[in-house]
């Protein structure tokens, strides 16, 4: 569905990425993973377009969206949840939805979409006309998600979504990440949260310093990569809240 082939982008002269290649295939949960500064929320942004690649190719669905404006790929089915969740904070709940679903906005759907969202969301219709910035961390990760949700991808990207949130709220996050990836929607998700991510994960990816590391299935990255010793400080059981 989506493959990205000898990637490199930079800002300036900083080189960020130093032509990565990955692939998500249509139903699968990947998970891109890294310490910080290793590239990912690069090549996310590489990809729904907000960051111009300097080389390299990537193609969703058979097509190359290269050089796509970002409206043309949200159009085209890939959503992305930004690193800290960028939802409007002055707009209303009910707003910032109705945002989510400016690609396809069509009255009768829209209020099938949005009832969806309420059943997977239900803090959000009792919130639905506060203003955004007065939701929870997790509340409003939870509204990023659905906003992204509204546009019907095909591919949701979601860059850090148990960033800075509670045990419970990040609980929350990877029981409706699975719950998505049920669905049917392909995901490919970043997360600093390695052993969460991979419990979730089909695949993996680990990104460092703009490198692909390595690439295969959870199983093998424990298998290949001492997983417990370089990622989470020598104790696998220590606990989900272990961060690459
Ligand atoms: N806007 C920017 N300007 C300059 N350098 C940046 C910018 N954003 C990221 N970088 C650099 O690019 C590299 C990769 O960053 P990033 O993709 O954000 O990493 P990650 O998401 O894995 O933490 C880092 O070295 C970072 O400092
Ligand atoms: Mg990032």
């Amino acid at each position: 569905m989506l493959t990205v082939t000898e990637l490199q982008a930079s800002y300036g002269a900083i080189t960020a990425l130093h032509g990565i290649s990955l692939e998500v295939n249509e139903g699968e949960l990947v998970a891109l993973l890294g310490t910080n500064g290793a590239g990912k929320s690069t090549t996310l942004k590489s990809i729904c377009g907000v960051l111009r690649p300097v080389q390299g190719s990537i193609e969703f669905a058979g097509e190359s969206i290269m050089n796509k404006k970002p409206e043309s790929i949200l159009k085209l089915g890939i959503s992305m949840v930004p690193e800290g969740r960028e939802i409007f904070t002055s707009l209303t709940v009910a707003e910032n939805l109705r945002l989510g679903a400016y690609t396809c906005y069509e009255r009768s759907r829209y209020q099938q979409d949005l009832k969806e969202m309420f059943a997977l969301f239900p803090i959000l219709e009792e919130r639905l006309s506060q203003p955004g910035g007065l939701l929870s961390g997790g509340e409003q990760q939870q509204l990023a998600i659905a906003r992204a949700l509204m546009s019907h991808p095909k591919l949701l990207m979601l860059d850090e979504p148990s960033l800075g949130l509670s045990p419970t709220m990040v609980d929350n996050i990877f029981e409706l990440i699975g719950m998505l990836r049920d669905r049917g929607i392909t995901i490919l998700l970043v997360e600093q949260n390695a052993e969460r991510a991979l419990k979730v994960a089909d695949r993996a990816y680990v990104l460092k310093t703009g490198h692909i590391e390595f690439s295969g299935t959870p199983a093998q990255l424990e298998k290949e990569l001492d997983i417990a010793s370089v990622y989470f400080g020598g104790s696998k059981d220590k606990s989900s809240e272990v961060t690459l």
